[in-house]
């Protein structure tokens, strides 16, 4: 269960009453009753109107508003109010400011504007969360803490001299001295040692490429940096209210904050997600940041925080979200783990740079507008779900994320600049959702015993630790499929010598002797061993076979014949490697036949667009089937359930509408 006080599927958004005069409140509660609402983020953006002057505090309309939520039965995610400083910070404290790598300071006016590492902004915002905790930590309404929000959403590093002191104590405590600094750092290299510690600086904007480990180690002391805000205000959360659930919501994958390390610092997971209604493939990153949350949780229950009704204001174009589409996307992420759905934001604004942005309660009447009757209907139907809470989910194959990786594989300077992290990952999560096999993720270096399956896309970076995590995988029985510049560095991206990939040659029975970085639209093919023909881009590898042997090989160019695909036996277990990026068919066929070694099995075999999901408790399991597609389709069933959205009752077939969603509860397995 996500919040003690909120025992049902959480349902609700972000509320910002400082936007309406009072008589708009009582509507408010009034319409969020019959919608269902049962919980609401409040006050994410009040710091200006909780502390108009410096030291001067008015929490009076805040009283006022959490009772009368709390009187219409409306639990509340209270807010710390620390995202967005009212101006009067940066005018006491110019230097609070962030500043860019190029050296461009960003000013009040919008959002978000502090420096992580600002003295001033953290002495403040703690007071702040200090007054907040100490008046509200009692409150018959308060369900859980709602810390900032989206760290690093604007701002997810800052550049000024108070970052770049903060810098050099994170360094400190990471190398202890300067040789070992300079070492880490290859400064050997362009004339770049150290001799004095404030000679270091954060890798601002320069003549050309930065020293790549400074550049890593940068980003991680960012996402610490920002890690550490949010840890001081936990503990004095966590002072005054020791039981009641702290989270910070995710932007999905997000690559400036590394989120394993966030999440364990988490009660409750919680996500925001805005998939792009114009994009065919939505629905397929949206599965993906789930599977994401989920595994963040390590398998528990998470929030799905924010998501429009209709259409976001940011983007170029700002394409709606079609007629049932909210209602279906919200249920990918309840099969996918979710135990709350909510908005950005109760009722729409009518001023600032967000009026465009959809609501639950939107500009023209509730009653005139589909939104709110598919608010209401939402509402209404979570109500209903009360049995699964606490249901898991059952994946048998997990896909390796890693930040740090992550980080280096797209730094400057590599072999392409085409290599991009999440499009590999894309490329294996895809046919796997379209397959609909469960996935999780899971970082390299976690307990990776309970899967039967592997994928480690692009896993650059390799610690020592994870790559003998990776072996023992594979040799107690596990199978691999790892994708090419894989185990090419250590964690100070220094180049693991020895002949790529020097962590992982044994294990995959080959050699790689050099990269060939392919030209933008540039073509391969790929000729399987069993006659199969197929395309491929982006990269090949060359590759000398120690063992292992060829699954396919390249069809052209100076390496023609040489493996491009190649499976090895290893104790007890198998790894396959793939040195190129096929394309999407032989992807599919590959991921085939590796999930039938391995023995993982689907969840459904169903038409294409039918997204199947099963989640379970101890002594019941729930298959949620969505269908996607444009067209109704019929779903065969292997045992009978009951609906529990409709209430009847479906045996061996069941007819799924066009962007319709089923829960079944199952008889028989
Ligand atoms: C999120 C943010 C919200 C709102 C929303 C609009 O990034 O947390 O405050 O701005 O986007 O889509």
């Amino acid at each position: 269960m996500i919040a003690r006080k909120v025992p049902h599927m959480i349902y609700g958004g972000d509320y910002n009453p400082e936007q309406w005069p009072e008589e708009v409140w009582d509507e408010d509660v009034r319409l969020m009753r019959e919608a269902g609402v049962n919980l609401v983020s409040l006050g994410i953006f009040s710091w200006a109107k909780l502390e108009p002057r410096p030291g001067e505090y008015d929490f009076d309309w805040l009283d006022r508003i959490i009772s009368l939520l709390h009187e219409n039965g409306v639990m509340v995610n209270l807010a710390t109010a620390t995202a967005s400083p009212p101006p009067w910070l940066a005018k006491l404290h110019l230097e609070s400011l962030p500043v860019t790598e190029n050296g461009v300071v960003l000013y009040p006016g919008a959002r978000q504007h502090y420096c992580p590492s600002s003295a001033a902004y953290r002495e403040r915002a703690a007071e702040l969360v200090r007054r907040i905790a100490d008046r509200y930590a009692e409150h018959p309404a308060l369900a859980m803490w709602h810390v900032n929000n989206e760290y690093g959403c604007h701002v997810a590093e800052c550049y000024c001299d108070a970052s770049a002191a903060h810098f050099r104590e994170w360094l400190q405590a990471r190398y202890g001295d300067l040789d070992t600094l300079n070492e880490a750092w290859g400064t050997a290299f362009w004339s770049q040692r150290y001799g004095e510690w404030d000679e270091i600086l954060p890798p601002r904007a320069a003549p050309t490429f930065a020293n790549p480990t400074q550049q890593l180690d940068f980003r991680r002391f960012s996402s610490d940096a920002l890690l550490g805000l949010y840890e001081m205000e936990k503990e004095i959360l966590r002072e005054a209210t020791p039981d009641v659930p702290i989270t910070t919501n995710f932007m999905s994958f997000f690559k400036p904050a590394d989120y394993w390390k966030w999440a364990a610092r988490e009660d409750v997971v919680s996500d925001d997600s805005y998939p792009d209604p114009a994009d065919p493939e939505a629905h397929v990153g949206a599965a993906m940041s789930r599977d994401l949350m989920r595994s963040l949780g390590g398998g528990d229950p998470w929030v799905l925080m924010e998501q429009t009704t209709v259409r976001v204001n940011w983007r170029e174009r700002n394409v709606p979200k079609r007629p049932n589409e909210m209602r279906l996307w919200s249920y990918g992420a309840v099969a996918r783990g979710a135990e709350g759905i909510m908005f950005f934001q109760w009722r729409q604004s009518k001023a600032g740079a967000e009026k465009y942005h959809s609501a639950m309660v939107p500009h023209v009447k509730p009653e005139d507008s589909r939104s709110w009757r598919e608010v209401k209907q939402l509402g209404a139907e979570l109500g209903k779900l009360d049995g699964l809470l606490g249901a898991r989910g059952e994946a048998e194959t997990a896909i390796l994320l890693d930040w740090e990786s992550w980080w280096a594989l797209e730094l400057d300077s590599r072999p392409s600049a085409a290599v991009r992290m999440l499009e590999g990952v894309y490329s294996f999560y895809k046919p796997l959702f379209e397959a609909n096999v469960p996935v999780d993720f899971a970082h390299p270096g976690s307990d990776l015993s309970r899967y039967r399956l592997v994928i480690a896309p692009n896993l650059y970076l390799v610690t020592d630790e994870a790559a003998e995590n990776v072996r023992r995988f594979v040799a107690e029985g596990g199978t691999l499929l790892m994708s090419f510049f894989s185990g090419i560095v250590d964690a100070r991206d220094h180049i693991r010598l020895g002949g790529y990939p020097a962590p992982f040659r044994e294990l995959l029975g080959l050699l790689i002797e050099d990269f060939v970085p392919m030209a933008a639209g540039a073509r391969n093919t790929l000729d399987t061993q069993d006659e199969g023909s197929y395309e491929c881009g982006l990269w090949a590898d060359l590759i000398h076979l120690e063992g292992a042997e060829v699954v396919a090989s390249y069809k052209d160019g100076f390496y023609a014949g040489t493996p491009a695909v190649t499976r090895n036996a290893f104790g007890e277990g198998a790894a396959y490697y793939l040195g190129t990026r096929p394309e999407e068919r032989y992807a599919k066929s590959l991921l085939q036949r590796v999930c039938e070694e391995a023995g993982v099995k689907p969840t459904l075999e169903a038409a294409p667009g039918v997204d199947a999901v099963r989640r379970r408790t101890e002594d019941a399991s729930f298959l949620f089937l969505l269908n996607h597609g444009e067209d109704a389709v019929e779903v065969g069933l292997r045992g009978s359930g009951r609906d529990l959205l409709t209430g009847e009752e479906h045996d061996s077939t069941l007819t799924l509408g066009p962007l319709e969603v089923a829960i079944l509860q199952e008889k028989t397995r």
